[in-house]
């Protein structure tokens, strides 16, 4: 209610002082906490989805370095011929009278190239001289180990299949003809020492 209060002959009425209420909306306050937690499990769910599809699915593309490369056994080198070199994979074809190996083409001193020498069959390094066998095996040099390979697979025409072992030593074909090579380049195995 207003007062009113005399000053030198004015009267000054006084405003009722006016509450102010802050409301407070408990539900309201209570829906946006729900929404905080809503949006922070969705957030969290989407993360972990993304994570599980990052690891299921394979990083890199068939035919790319990285990935698995698929040959006709057509693309076989005849047993005992000169290796065959596929520089978008990295990695030698090499057929040796034990089996079939992928090299990887990286030299296992300090990353050179190894280069096939017909005239004194086996691999040479430029850089520094190491020297490998037809299926990588070390010879010679400042190389550590013989050549690291991918693991391969091999399909035959029977249906059945091999597969590098864990030493990665050339896959006996045991006179069945190859009808598929896969070479997964994301699987190396190092050389032997
Ligand atoms: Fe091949 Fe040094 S990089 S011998």
């Amino acid at each position: 209610m207003a007062t009113a209060t005399k000053q030198q002959g004015a009267v000054i009425k006084h405003a009722p002082k006016q509450q102010v209420v802050v409301e407070v909306d408990a539900p309201s306050r209570r829906e946006f906490l729900y929404y905080i937690w809503g949006a922070s499990i969705v957030l969290l769910l989407g993360e972990v989805t993304a994570g599980i599809l990052w690891f299921a699915l394979p990083r890199f593309k068939e035919g790319e370095f990285g990935g698995t490369f698929r040959f006709s056994g057509n693309d076989l080198p005849i047993a005992g011929s000169a290796p065959v070199n596929l520089p978008s994979g990295r990695f030698w074809m090499s057929n040796t009278n034990e089996g079939y190996v992928s090299l990887y083409a990286v030299c296992t001193h300090l990353g050179c190239l190894p280069k096939w020498v017909d005239t004194n069959d086996r691999f040479e390094c430029p850089c520094h001289g190491s020297k490998f066998e037809e299926d990588g095996i070390y010879i010679e040099g400042p190389a550590p180990r013989g050549m690291d390979r991918f693991v391969t697979t091999l399909t035959f025409s029977d249906g059945t299949t091999a597969s590098t072992d864990s030493d990665g030593s050339p896959i006996p074909l045991n006179g069945k003809t190859v009808v598929e090579i896969a070479v997964d380049t994301g699987n190396r195995i190092l050389g032997p020492v």
